[in-house]
């Protein structure tokens, strides 16, 4: 009687256990079709993949963004931007390649694949994002505006700029600061930072307009300019990276490093350790 009842038993579990196995099965299998369904790569992120390789563009004109170094003889890329970067090839388990361009010929660029994501400091406008898609904001900056040391107490608001050239790099929030704010002084647009610090110097403008981080590492390597107390006001707030539109797997990428890199206080040492490794003259 024992006998046949744990016979029973032991047969009864057997039959449930077979059952299970095979809801099991079934699971995993319908799983790993939904997954792949889920899974699949945008043109970008499959390119990465297949190259071994994200390639950023960048315009390295922007101490402590992104700026040329030479490091022992060897002219390198350097700056708080790049080491964001290399910390979303490592996350994706790839190499990093830099792209060094105009700022103004970022966008062009990702959109003929030539660069896989923009890395420079740029900030999620409404315009920009009707082209690409951004991540979310990695840094937060202020503006400001850079004068000659000589005209220290001649050009103190927006008023003594009136009439007066202000210079703005070709391209950027500042252009439409300029536009927005200044409408009495004339903006001129350079393509690069290094030609309005240059133009600034030989008086060819009387104050360029230009995020803090980026006017305090350029006066601190040209004694003869400073930052005025004019204030400026962010037309639109914080850098962010962008990429081609609908590129989501590789922007939740790209976000998951920067919530990763907020969280650890990664990016405040980057942006120290930028800042201190600009060159001073
Ligand atoms: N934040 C500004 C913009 O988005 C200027 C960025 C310039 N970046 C550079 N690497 N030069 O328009």
């Amino acid at each position: 009687m024992l006998k046949n009842t744990l016979k029973k038993i032991v047969s009864i579990s057997l039959v449930v256990a077979t059952m299970a196995a095979f809801t099991a099965c079934g699971n995993k299998q319908n799983a790993s079709t939904d997954g792949a369904k889920e899974k699949a790569q945008s043109a970008t992120m499959e390119k990465i993949k297949k190259n071994g390789k994200l390639v950023i563009g960048t315009s390295a004109d922007y101490p402590p963004y992104e700026f040329h170094k030479s490091t022992s003889g060897k002219d390198e890329i350097v700056g708080f931007d790049v080491e964001i970067a290399k910390e979303i090839a490592k996350d994706l388990g790839v190499q990093l390649e830099i792209k060094d361009m105009k700022f103004d010929g970022l966008l062009a660029a990702l959109d003929q694949g030539n660069i896989d994501i923009i890395v420079a400091g740029m900030n999620p406008t409404e315009e920009r994002k009707k082209n690409v898609d951004f991540s979310n904001v990695y840094y937060q900056a202020v503006q400001s505006v850079v004068v000659r040391a000589a005209d220290k107490d001649k050009i103190k608001s927006i008023d003594d700029l009136k009439d007066k050239n202000v210079g703005v790099q070709k391209g950027t929030t500042q252009e439409d600061i300029a536009k927005n704010q200044l409408p009495a002084s004339k903006a001129v647009a350079l393509p690069k930072i290094s030609d309005l610090v240059l133009s600034l110097k030989n008086n060819r403008v009387d104050a360029v307009i230009v995020e803090l981080p980026v006017a305090t590492s350029n006066v601190n390597a040209n004694k003869d300019l400073l930052i005025s107390d004019i204030k400026v006001k962010n037309e639109v707030d914080g850098s962010a990276i962008a990429v081609k539109k609908g590129s989501t797997d590789l922007l939740e990428s790209i976000n998951k490093t920067i919530d990763r890199l907020t969280k650890d206080k990664s990016i405040d040492k980057f942006v120290t350790d930028a800042t201190n490794s600009v060159e001073v003259q």
